[in-house]
């Protein structure tokens, strides 16, 4: 008898045929009723216990959350909302969850109850809806880059520089916390540390990716990072996923459009091939967005917004654009922002991104030519002197899902660059000597993989599409 998943079994032609089926109990009505998972679907496996087999401890073992090995027949299904269902023969219990103590009931439990049990979560519908997106968004990323001529790329995960230079990471040592060993002047002595320098896990893959794409041409890295940043919001975590292509001879404009053509390509993928799951994501927003009040609710569901993105052109506006479209907008004028726009240069914060992707173009936008000083130090500079080929895609509900740029690739202008920002050469050594030898026109961008998922489940907080979350007090599990 051989051994098949819910998934496999729902799409099986029912003939009476002898199966074998293990999972979790969904539900169980009438003491008759099994709806048994195993999370390869969204779907449930109707299992109908015939009775007078059945010994009444067995029956007892049955509630939410056993685990269970089901043998029985596959017939077609007496009920309504399914095709199939197994005529149950026999049941051994894996493992039987006391109702008494078992978190995880048929009923609605709020995210952030079940951020709690984060072990656990992924028994729901939600979490186990999210999870499945998350590793298709995972295959189509490598699928896409795979077909695009990119080499899967893995940048280190232990670094020596800053490739922000935003200066928030975290320190990587084996010194004694307590008693560190200590230089002629006091200070740490990181010679001494397990590296013989000062390290931390990285913020981005990028510089040494960069180096990469100086000889593969086009690589990609799809990785860890991590930022120390205090960011308590539903868009910031400390330890998130990030996908890095860096392409050489590409510049900012095959750069946007690689970046929009990218995330184009995987949503359509998860419209072709999840649809099960998005169906469900998107009944859920529609129940969530019912308690909000009109104004505040979505017009599109969730699918359509995924068609939208899809079938339409990215808007590309300049910084300079988009500051006099803010400068000149009604919250603006009315002190609305909690920082209001006066002048060229401001930083663009998050309310102002989603009041240009959600309120004026209502599209997606593809920001570019930032102010050099609001952007990293390797960002290639424009003939005008101030600005940089710095580019932000923006998307609703979300603010800024991709950040990338042409990079400076003249020597010259990077050593002073680096000189302005007190970057010491000697740290960033190798990655000037990329300028030094046969350096050419290249681009990049970064995609936070967990803001592209928040995107396409609908979920609202960055906890909950990732299986556990690291935020600042936070590294239970
Ligand atoms: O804009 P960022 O900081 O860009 C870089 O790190 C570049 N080195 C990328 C490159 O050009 N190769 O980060 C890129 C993206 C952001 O647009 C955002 O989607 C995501 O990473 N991101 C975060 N996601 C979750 N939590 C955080 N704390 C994030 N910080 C950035
Ligand atoms: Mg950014």
């Amino acid at each position: 008898m051989s051994q098949f998943s819910v998934k496999e079994l729902l799409g099986t032609e029912p003939a009476s045929q002898q199966v074998v089926i293990n999972g979790w109990v969904k539900a169980f009505r009438s003491n008759r009723f099994i709806a048994l998972n195993d999370g390869s679907t969204i779907n449930n496996l109707q299992c109908v216990v015939d009775y007078e087999n059945f010994d009444e401890e067995i029956i007892k073992e049955i509630s939410v959350g056993a685990a269970l090995k089901v043998t029985g027949s596959l017939v077609e299904s007496q009920g309504k909302g399914q095709k199939v269902e197994i005529l149950v023969g026999a049941v051994e219990i894996h493992g039987a969850a006391d109702p008494e103590t078992y978190p995880i009931q048929p009923k609605k439990h709020s995210l952030e109850f079940l951020r709690e049990k984060a072990h656990l979560r992924v028994r729901t519908n939600t979490f186990s809806a999210v999870m499945r997106l998350r590793s298709a968004l995972a295959f189509a990323i490598h699928d896409y880059f795979n077909k695009n001529g990119f080499y899967y790329m893995h940048a280190p995960i232990v670094t020596g520089s800053d490739a922000e230079g935003a200066g928030e990471m975290f320190r990587v040592t084996t010194l004694d916390a307590k008693n560190p060993p200590l230089t002629e002047e006091g200070d740490v002595n990181y010679k001494k540390d397990f590296f013989g320098k000062e390290t931390n896990l990285t913020v981005s893959g990028q510089l040494e990716a960069e180096a990469y794409a100086m000889g593969l041409g086009k690589v990609y890295t799809f990785g860890p990072t991590f930022r120390a940043e205090n960011s308590n919001t539903s868009r910031h975590l400390a330890e998130f996923w990030m996908i890095e292509p860096e392409m050489a001879f590409y510049d900012l404009d095959m750069n946007m459009d690689l970046a929009e053509d990218f995330i184009k390509s995987v949503i359509q993928y998860v419209l072709e091939n999840c649809d099960d799951d998005l169906e469900f994501l998107e009944k859920r927003l529609l129940d969530e967005e019912k308690t909000k009040p009109q104004a505040e609710r979505s017009e599109l569901s969730l699918k359509d917004k995924l068609r939208f993105v899809v079938d339409n052109n990215f808007k590309r506006v300049s910084y300079t654009e988009a500051i006099d479209i803010l400068r000149n907008s009604k919250p603006n004028k009315k002190k609305k922002f909690e920082y209001p726009i006066d002048e060229w240069g401001a930083d663009l914060q998050s309310e102002h991104e989603r009041f240009l992707v959600e309120k004026h173009f209502k599209c997606p936008v593809i920001l570019f030519d930032y102010p050099a000083k609001i952007k990293a130090f390797y960002m290639r500079l424009n003939e005008d002197g101030k600005t940089v080929r710095a580019m932000d895609v923006l998307f609703p509900g979300i603010g800024e899902i991709v950040g990338g740029s042409q990079r400076e690739e003249r020597l010259e202008v990077l050593k002073e660059k680096m000189e302005q920002l007190h970057i010491e050469e000697e740290e960033l050594w190798w990655y000037l000597d990329l300028r030094k030898f046969g350096t050419a026109v290249h681009s990049g961008f970064g995609l936070g993989f967990e803001r592209l998922v928040l995107f396409v489940t609908g979920m609202g907080n960055i906890r909950d599409v990732i299986p556990f979350p690291r935020t600042p007090q936070n590294a239970e599990f």
